[in-house]
């Protein structure tokens, strides 16, 4: 396949731009042969729980295990119910249906996140969390969401894997729920070179029971509180993770410094994409907009040289392996109108004032 003039996203340009510093970093781990727990972990835990302020955090292996973890700790079972939004990447929903229990789904505003008017009618005696997914890197409208939650004394837990660094009314994503919980994927803005996740909570035994379920369990080498798992961060990964956490607030000022750019550029005549609110801050782990002609967009793009993604075609009610659930096309409209005309355009830090004016320009005469 041709390569790309402008690849949606361009971790070769970081890996170059970091590579001595890095390099160095993993060679110090190996050399300490800290390979599994130590500083570097427990330096990243305090890094990460002042960065989102809040008072613990749990270095982990992935987004995906901080959300099982999350939800098994505050105590979803079999058979229970979590509401959440079927518009967010699989693991939200994988983490809820692997505890044995049902995903209850609600429909999204215009701005891809959860509908908080929507939550009330579908609370029963079995709902033991609310989910809110901050997709794309902005925060969901907390404020209504806290208010139903106190409301009904429900859990709130954070899928706040895409939206390190965001804020609501100057509050960080992952600080409003009972547990908050990160992805370091490569894809993230905070990224690692492989899998990572990370917990914050304010909950002291979340908080120890998260670092127990992270490594089997283990209170030491010989004593086993409880039967656990091995969800630890790597140490490299936290090594490397504690480098670029100093330079993440960078990452995030120029994607927002991006999205000013398309804002001012794209013909909003031809595409709609949600603009940042007063109380927002957001981070744009990804640059979504919405349009009829999505499909013909995207190749017209790519034949000219532009990457770009759909996050997500397929909304996660009408996945194969949701059948069980009994949803239909249909029962989330806004949710599966999304599905069909949302795109992805490039939004990375590594981008040039060029390139989006170049992308703004493809669009707006695409539809000329
Ligand atoms: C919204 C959302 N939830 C959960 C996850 C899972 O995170 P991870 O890939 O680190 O397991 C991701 C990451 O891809 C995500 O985007």
């Amino acid at each position: 396949m041709k390569k790309l003039s402008i690849p949606y996203v361009n971790l070769s340009k970081q890996w170059k731009v970091e590579r001595a510093t890095l390099l160095k970093i993993i060679d110090k781990v190996i050399e300490t042969q800290d390979w599994v727990g130590g500083t570097e972990i427990k330096k990243f835990e305090k890094n990460i729980l002042k960065y989102t302020n809040s008072k613990y955090a749990v270095a982990l292996n992935s987004g995906t295990d901080a959300l099982t973890l999350g939800l098994a700790l505050i105590g979803v079972r079999k058979d229970d119910e979590v509401i959440t939004t079927p518009n967010s990447f699989i693991a939200s929903v994988a983490s809820i249906v692997h505890l044995g229990a049902k995903p209850i789904f609600v429909d999204v505003k215009k701005d891809q996140n959860i509908d908080p008017s929507l939550i009330a009618s579908k609370i029963t005696k079995k709902t033991k969390a609310i989910m809110p997914v901050h997709l794309t890197g902005r925060v969901s409208d907390m404020d209504k969401i806290i208010e139903i939650a106190k409301k009904y004394s429900i859990p709130i837990i954070e899928d706040a894997a895409q939206a390190i660094g965001a804020k609501y009314k100057n509050f960080y994503a992952g600080s409003f729920g009972k547990v908050g919980c990160f992805s370091a994927h490569p894809l993230k803005n905070l990224n690692a070179i492989g899998d990572s996740g990370y917990l914050v909570t304010n909950d002291k035994k979340i908080y120890e029971n998260a670092k127990l379920l992270r490594n089997h369990g283990l209170v030491d080498r010989n004593i086993v509180k409880r039967f656990g798992y091995v969800s630890r961060m790597d140490t490299i990964q936290a090594a490397i993770l504690n480098y670029r956490l100093k330079k993440v607030d960078k990452v995030i000022k120029q994607r927002r410094k991006n999205f000013k750019i398309y804002s001012e550029n794209l013909n909003k005549k031809y595409v709609y994409f949600p603009l940042e609110q007063s109380y927002e801050f957001n981070t744009y782990h990804t640059f979504v907009i919405q349009t009829k002609n999505r499909n013909k967009l995207k190749q017209h793009l790519m034949k000219n040289g532009v990457g770009t993604a759909i996050h997500y075609p397929t909304p996660i009610h009408l996945q194969n392996s949701s059948k069980r659930f009994n949803y239909k096309k249909g029962d989330f409209p806004n949710v599966e109108k999304q599905a069909s005309q949302i795109l992805t355009l490039p939004i990375n830090e590594n981008l040039k004032i060029n390139d989006i004016i170049k992308i703004s320009n493809l669009v707006n005469s695409f539809f000329k």
